[in-house]
């Protein structure tokens, strides 16, 4: 946009001045528009579409993992050789697929993003100081982007209090294996007792989305769980390029059914060809419902998803972190309903699928192919963390690393190796109202401890989680009093306990031993 100084301090006479040459007014400045894709305009060929991202644009990035890619606009990117460009997305793609594809040829400076991924290049090109990368919680970035659509300059999040995104000092930037440029402190605020941290917006120049249909008007929707960050990334950018597999006439799909409003939608395009990578292909299979044994360490394992799967209660809405929380799903009895939530923007998953019904746009938030149940939802991934962090969720389960006494936890990154970001487990552990536990096993490798004083790794939450459970017992957590010992492995005792846990603990009058469902 070239702007042009207008000798007027009168803002309604600058607007209507600016208005009929056709530009936008702004602080006395009109901007006329030199983007090809200011009202909806369809495009044929997906260069057309992008060929105004400048170099050094912030560009938005709709998907989760592999679901909702907008393929055909980064293969369009490309082609145009744009350069130095900031990119928010949740994740990066994989190597040679979404995002990946243009690290590969460096067209990316700095990256805002809540997840690494399984990207070898995205790593090499960080820890060598190439890129950089601002890690947010997922939730987090769902909302910066959401309030930057909104017109909200910032907000007020309880996620990231106390660790190392409100302290700062993370690494955006390496030189020569030290940190070049690191991420700046954020602003603290007590709201009723509770604490928050002052988090800022995200716009950009231009959003790439991926949406299922448009009408010829220029609404949207999305299929299944590929609205995620989709959604959100639409308001948030000067101009929003969206490209769709199918475009239909007006009334094809009800007003009522419209995702994202025309006036959201500057540029269209229909994809010329879809790939639809899936990253992990999941199927069901009889022995992933049955704990399998006979190699080691899947007794420890059986042990601690029979006593997790104890924690359901009819009628609970509940997110399971992938691995043991998630198994423990498989041991729901069958007189029981419980609501699963995925944190990509999903209630009500299901198994996994059958070979035939497998589907690159269904996958929960571990990036596996999944199914949904009857009377399930999608929502967009700002949804879904509103869920989670209004305290919607009654129950969060997932592993840890450490845990101490007072319910820190930590599970996402030791230091000196590579951080593949922090996901949405910060958010998830936010809520007071979402009761947390833990699953892990008791001791880490070489028999160091995992439960402990303080803990030593950068934190995920304070004082947030109130049950663990080992292969060997199960405490309460008390965020003032600390760990009470409740339930004990048959065959251990007190003092077996008290040698492979890094601190003291209560022993309730009421110590049982595990009490492992039974199938
Ligand atoms: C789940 O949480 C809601 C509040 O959000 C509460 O009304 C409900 O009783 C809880 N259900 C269970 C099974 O804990
Ligand atoms: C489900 O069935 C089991 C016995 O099969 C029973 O012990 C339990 O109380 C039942 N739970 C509910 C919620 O009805």
């Amino acid at each position: 946009m070239a702007p042009l100084r207008l000798l007027c301090s009168w803002p309604c006479l600058c607007a209507s001045l600016c208005g009929s040459w056709g530009t936008r007014s702004k602080g006395g400045v009109c901007y006329f528009s030199t983007s090809t894709c200011r009202h909806t305009k369809f495009h044929k060929d997906p260069v057309e579409a992008v060929k105004d991202i400048p170099d050094g644009a912030k560009i938005l990035v709709g998907s989760f993992g592999l679901c909702g890619i907008p393929e055909n606009l980064i293969g369009a990117l490309l082609k145009t050789r744009v350069k130095g460009l900031t990119a928010v997305s949740n994740n990066a793609g994989v190597d040679n697929f979404g995002l990946g594809r243009l690290l590969r040829s460096k067209q990316i400076k700095h990256m805002i993003s809540s997840y690494v991924g399984e990207n070898a290049e995205f790593e090499r090109q960080y820890l060598s100081g190439e890129l950089e990368v601002e890690p947010t919680p997922q939730g987090t970035l769902a909302e910066r982007i959401r309030a930057g659509g909104a017109g909200v300059p910032a907000f007020y999040t309880s996620t990231g209090y106390g660790m190392l995104v409100q302290e700062g000092g993370a690494p955006i930037k390496y030189k020569d294996f030290g940190i070049a440029i690191a991420s700046k402190p954020r602003e603290v605020r007590e709201f009723n007792g509770q604490h928050f941290i002052l988090e800022e917006a995200i716009t950009g120049d231009f959003s790439l989305v991926k949406a299922w249909k448009a009408d010829s008007a220029g609404n949207i929707i999305f299929r299944k769980s590929a609205r995620n960050f989709n959604l959100p990334m639409c308001k948030a950018a000067g101009t929003t390029v969206v490209e769709v597999g199918e475009i239909v006439d007006v009334g094809s799909f009800a007003p009522e059914d419209i995702h994202i409003p025309k006036l959201y939608v500057h540029c269209l395009i229909k994809g010329e060809k879809y790939e639809k990578r899936i990253e992990r292909l999941s199927t069901w299979k009889q022995e992933d419902v049955k704990a399998k044994s006979g190699k080691p360490g899947d007794n420890v394992r059986e042990s601690i998803i029979k006593q997790a799967a104890l924690e359901f209660e009819d009628g609970m809405y509940a997110n399971l972190g992938i691995g043991i929380p998630l198994l423990a799903s498989n041991f729901i009895s069958p007189n029981m309903t419980i609501h699963l939530q995925s944190e990509n923007g999903i209630l009500g998953l299901g198994p996994y699928p059958f070979e035939n019904e497998v589907d690159a746009d269904l996958i929960n938030a571990g990036k596996e192919t999944v199914t949904v149940l009857p009377g399930a939802s999608y929502f967009s991934s700002d949804e879904s963390f509103a869920m989670i962090r209004g305290g919607h969720v009654n129950l969060t389960m997932l592993g840890a690393m450490q845990v101490s006494k007072y319910g820190d936890l930590a599970n996402w990154m030791i230091p000196g190796k590579m951080v593949k970001g922090m996901g949405g487990a910060m958010d998830l552990v936010s809520s007071a109202k979402t009761k947390v536990v833990v699953t892990m096993e008791h001791s880490a490798k070489g028999n160091t401890h995992k439960i402990m004083e303080k803990c030593t790794l950068p934190l995920t939450g304070k004082q947030c989680v109130n049950r663990i459970i080992t292969e060997k017992a199960v405490f309460d957590v008390d965020s003032k009093k600390g760990l009470t010992l409740i339930e004990l492995w048959e065959g251990l005792t007190v003092d077996d306990i008290k040698k492979s846990t890094g601190y003291d603990f209560a022993v309730s009058p009421k110590l049982m031993p595990m009490q492992q469902i039974t199938i």
